[in-house]
């Protein structure tokens, strides 16, 4: 299912960039390779982002920079 209806960034594309350190929608763009357009997808990739850490549990913290 998508996410970001304006990147096509899907809930798997979102639960690789968290596996690889993203914490944040910011790093999630980053992790994708693209940039927030309309930012209405924030709350959904932070939803997902809390529930990918917690079903995963052992995540490392965040190892992108910070914006
Ligand atoms: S839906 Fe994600 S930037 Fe518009």
């Amino acid at each position: 299912m998508y996410l970001c209806i304006c990147q096509a960034i899907r809930e798997r594309d979102v639960d690789a960039a968290v596996r690889a350190g993203a914490r944040r929608p910011s790093d999630v763009f980053r992790a994708c390779g693209k940039s927030p357009q309309c930012g209405g997808c924030a709350c959904d990739l932070r939803q997902r982002i809390a529930d990918t850490i917690a079903a995963e549990g052992t995540l490392q913290p965040n190892l992108l920079a910070a914006d």
